[in-house]
């Protein structure tokens, strides 16, 4: 018997048995496999993860994961820049493995996708398409025809823009980022990175038409990218006292709005942009193979009263390791920096936090990495290191490859 099957069958001979299957997470890798993780937990927030088994079906550059826990059902939509894409629905089984239950053919270039309308909020799929600028809607089931060899949307929206924006990234166009639903889901957000914006559309649900409202606007440069909403008493359904807090990829920043209802459409107002680093001090762009390669905000995410917000290539805990950002919300909305800790891996462009607000999942993309991160209940800090897994093969720097998209199954 070789001597590492010897300490693996020590290792497990000494596993305590307190120890025990606590979740299962699913992981999109830009390789075009969908993953299924299960993470195991012991005392005294320590733990590890596995691949228990993947799943094609995506297309060739899965991007992005929805997951719905009432229906067990899972949405990828695919980044391919070939001109063409694969959306896929999956049923998620009890043991995490994945079944495509439906396809649809796009044009590519999905970065984002979720569900709305219809009696129950699940008929129709809306996407975000980066560089065509463009939104476009799905009835389901997805399927690839009737007209192959793309599937024919129900509405395809192509946003456009009068002048570049003040960055680099703004010369080219509109670039729509996600596809957000207000907490009603009467309405439809679309944060649009390259325009300055958050595209906002009144849903029709019996049709799933989507009926433009008017535009919120960022600052000049902002570039925002994601969206969650918060509330005083965390009933998100009252307008009272309601906020939306983007996070921003161009300006490393968050931004909060107050919203409103009124004439069929709802409208938001910005009232407070704060950076992603302490003090505001955004760290140097990292020169490489003569271009530039600033830091970029990723993802926003908020539990109770603490929002997170994910730093892409900071390198503020290492020369492969960037941060998470911690804010305290107060009554009013108003946010304030706590702390920046370790993302524990490189370029987080995902994370998400389980239902207990015990354990937040982060997605390195670079470093193709899920680490499982302690999240201390009372005072919303973030705590060490649980588990940490490379899944699938490592991404190259600044390339879009590796992983992308990671959500609990619960
Ligand atoms: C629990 O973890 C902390 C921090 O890692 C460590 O200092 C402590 O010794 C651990 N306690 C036990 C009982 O393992
Ligand atoms: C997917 O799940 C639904 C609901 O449980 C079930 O009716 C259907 O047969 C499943 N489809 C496949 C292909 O397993
Ligand atoms: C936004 O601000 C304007 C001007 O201050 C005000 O008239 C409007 O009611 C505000 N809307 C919201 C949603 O707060
Ligand atoms: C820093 O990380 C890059 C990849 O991101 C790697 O190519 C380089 O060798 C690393 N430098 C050092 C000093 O470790």
């Amino acid at each position: 018997m070789s001597s590492i099957k010897h300490a693996l069958l020590a290792g497990v001979a000494v596993l305590p048995t307190t120890f025990a299957v606590t979740a299962t997470l699913l992981a999109s890798h830009f390789s075009g496999a969908v993953f299924t993780l299960s993470l195991t937990t012991g005392s005294n927030n320590t733990g590890s993860l596995a691949i228990t088994s993947a799943a094609g079906g995506c297309g060739s550059t899965p991007t992005w994961l929805t997951y719905y826990s009432d229906t067990r059902k899972l949405y990828c939509v695919d980044e391919s820049w070939q001109g063409y894409g694969t959306i896929a629905e999956y049923n998620v089984s009890t043991d995490g493995s994945l079944v495509v239950t439906g396809q649809a053919l796009s044009t590519g270039n999905d970065v984002h996708g979720i569900l709305y309308g219809g009696p129950d909020g699940r008929s129709f799929l809306a996407t975000v398409e980066y560089t065509p600028s463009t939104l476009t809607a799905y009835k389901l089931p997805l399927t690839p025809g009737p007209n192959p060899p793309f599937t024919v949307p129900l509405q395809k929206e192509t946003f456009y823009m009068a002048a570049p924006g003040p960055d680099v990234r703004q010369k080219d166009g509109p670039h729509p980022h996600e596809a957000l639903l207000d907490p009603t889901g009467k309405f439809l957000l679309v944060p649009d990175l390259g325009a300055d914006r958050i595209h906002v559309f009144a849903i029709d649900a019996p049709s799933g038409h989507l009926n433009a409202c008017p535009d919120a606007f960022t600052a000049p440069g902002d570039g925002p990218r994601h969206g969650q909403w918060w509330s005083p008493t965390g009933n998100t359904l009252s307008a009272n006292g309601l906020r939306l807090y983007t996070v921003n990829e161009l300006g490393n920043s968050v931004t909060s709005w107050t919203a409103s209802y009124s004439g069929g459409c709802l409208s938001l107002n910005r009232t407070q942009t704060i950076s992603t680093f302490a003090g505001g001090k955004i760290p140097a762009a990292t020169e490489y193979q003569g271009s530039s390669f600033p830091p970029k905000a990723a993802e926003v995410r908020i539990v109770g009263n603490n929002l997170y917000a994910a730093n892409r290539n900071d390198k503020l805990f290492g020369n492969s390791t960037d941060s998470l950002a911690t804010y305290n919300i107060d009554a009013s909305g108003t946010l304030t920096f706590v702390e920046v800790t370790s993302a524990h891996g490189f370029y987080p462009r995902t994370f998400t936090v389980n239902k207990a607000g015990t354990m937040l999942a982060v997605g390195g993309q670079t470093s193709s990495s899920v680490a499982i991160i302690a999240r201390d209940t009372t005072t919303g800090r973030l705590g060490n290191l649980i588990a940490w897994l490379q899944v699938g093969a490592q991404g190259t720097y600044t390339n879009e490859d590796g992983l992308s998209s990671v959500v609990w199954v619960e």
